[in-house]
């Protein structure tokens, strides 16, 4: 593989941006497509709109003359490996919605040229790559699958972890047939320490959802089991801490109000519903998301059984962005409590400093004066001596 290559990153958000940039550090000469223009712009003037990733890391980007990043192909580009990485959403009636993948697929299978490889990175039903995704290059290139390569490799990005990132995070990859496999393994082997082979496309698919189904499923489990606790007087907590001493065969999940984010909450829904056609339904799924649905609905009732009626009632809810330490709001079950809360007639003010302003309200300097504050996302620079004596519901678990 020569360090000429041209990679396509075709999504420029929390997945395909830092993956344009590794590879850009690789000497790969990268090119991101993203669709709204307003993030193109962003980027090109330098600033970034991830999290992880620092304008520094941007401007030397474009500075070194290896990335570039734009709202549409140009067909002049001769790419020789395209990168998926577009959102996968859940549609209004929480079904699986490919639309803006098929869309991007297109994008891609019009500039697409005989010997490419294509990589789909975004999270999809098993199946979706050779039964959608093919199907789509070959129509919109005019080419036959087997002038071109196709495989799957899941992205396990985990925003902000401090510990794990794109280098020491293991990637799977599969290919439709083994030389893509082969292609793809020896071009992430470029910037990641640990690349391994699954035996089909399936496999790969379906290991993504297993990795989030499992983590929905444990996480509404402990929510249910924290329900329990609080009713007996105990600290769910306290359970978790005496149940993680046995040093084999128990892994701890905490409570909350409820998993948020672009994957936990949607990705399991993929595999539900290709294991209901498949005629093997997936029920723990089905249920751990009827759970996770209802835990700001439990949330409101405890607030309101704390003050005997919520009407009129001041509530300061803390943290609003779907996990501790970041900003991102996407699929949050805080929107979910506060609406909950104030249809039952609370007037409710939240603070979160990472946030600052969403949903046209801004955030509002932690003090007292509240009847009920609710920590409902615990991030690290919270100062929590500043509400006073003003009574906690802490959905983190207490008893
Ligand atoms: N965010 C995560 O932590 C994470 C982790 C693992 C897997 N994933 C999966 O990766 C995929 C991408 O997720 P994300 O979090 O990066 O989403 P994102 O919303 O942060 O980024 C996607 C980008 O794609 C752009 N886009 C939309 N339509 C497009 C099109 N037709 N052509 C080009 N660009 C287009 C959007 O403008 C956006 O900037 C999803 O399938 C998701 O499930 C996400």
């Amino acid at each position: 593989m020569s360090s000429l290559e041209k990679i396509a990153v075709v999504g420029q958000g929390y997945v395909g941006l830092p993956l344009a940039l590794a590879a850009v550090d690789a000497k790969f000469n990268v090119v991101g497509i993203d669709t709204n223009s307003a993030k193109v712009e962003m980027i090109q003037s330098g600033i970034s709109p991830v999290e992880d990733i620092e304008n520094t890391d941007i401007g030397n980007a474009i500075r070194s003359k290896m990335y570039e990043i734009s709202s549409e192909f140009n067909s002049e580009d001769n790419i020789d490996i395209f990168l998926i990485c577009v959102p996968t959403p859940l549609s209004e009636n929480h079904q699986p919605d490919l639309g803006i993948l098929i869309s991007a697929t297109k994008n891609v299978g019009n500039v697409l040229k005989a010997g490419a490889l294509i990589i789909i990175e975004s999270t999809i039903q098993p199946g979706t790559t050779r039964n959608t995704i093919i199907p789509i290059l070959e129509k919109e290139s005019g080419l036959k699958s087997n002038q071109f390569l196709v495989a799957y490799s899941p992205e396990r990005i985990d925003p902000m972890n401090k510990k794990f990132n794109i280098k020491n995070t293991p990637k799977l990859v599969a290919g439709l047939t083994p030389e893509a496999a082969k292609k793809s393994k020896e071009f992430y082997s470029k910037f990641i320490d640990q690349v391994d082979i699954c035996d089909s496309l399936e496999v790969a698919e379906t290991a993504k959802l297993l990795e989030n189904s499992f983590r929905l499923v444990n996480i509404s489990f402990i929510n249910e089991l924290a329900m329990f606790c609080h009713k007996i007087g105990i600290d769910v907590n306290d359970v978790i801490k005496a149940a993680s001493t046995k040093p084999y065969g128990f892994m701890p999940f905490y409570p909350s109000v409820g998993v948020g984010g672009h994957c936990i909450p949607v990705d399991p829904l993929y595999l539900a519903e290709a294991a209901r056609e498949a005629g093997a339904p997936v029920r723990f799924i089905e249920l751990a998301d009827e759970i996770n649905l209802a835990m700001p609905t439990y949330f409101v009732g405890r607030a309101s059984e704390m003050l005997g009626g919520l009407k009129g009632k001041k509530v300061l809810v803390i943290g609003v962005s779907y996990k501790p330490n970041v900003a991102d709001i996407r699929e949050t079950p805080v929107e979910a409590l506060i609406s909950g809360l104030k249809k039952s007639g609370a007037v409710v003010s939240w603070h979160d400093d990472l946030v600052k302003s969403w949903n046209g309200e801004n955030s509002v300097a932690l003090g007292s004066g509240f009847d009920l504050v609710i920590l409902a996302t615990p991030h690290d620079y919270l100062d929590l001596s500043l509400l006073g004596s003003t009574p906690l519901l802490n959905t983190r678990g207490s008893k």
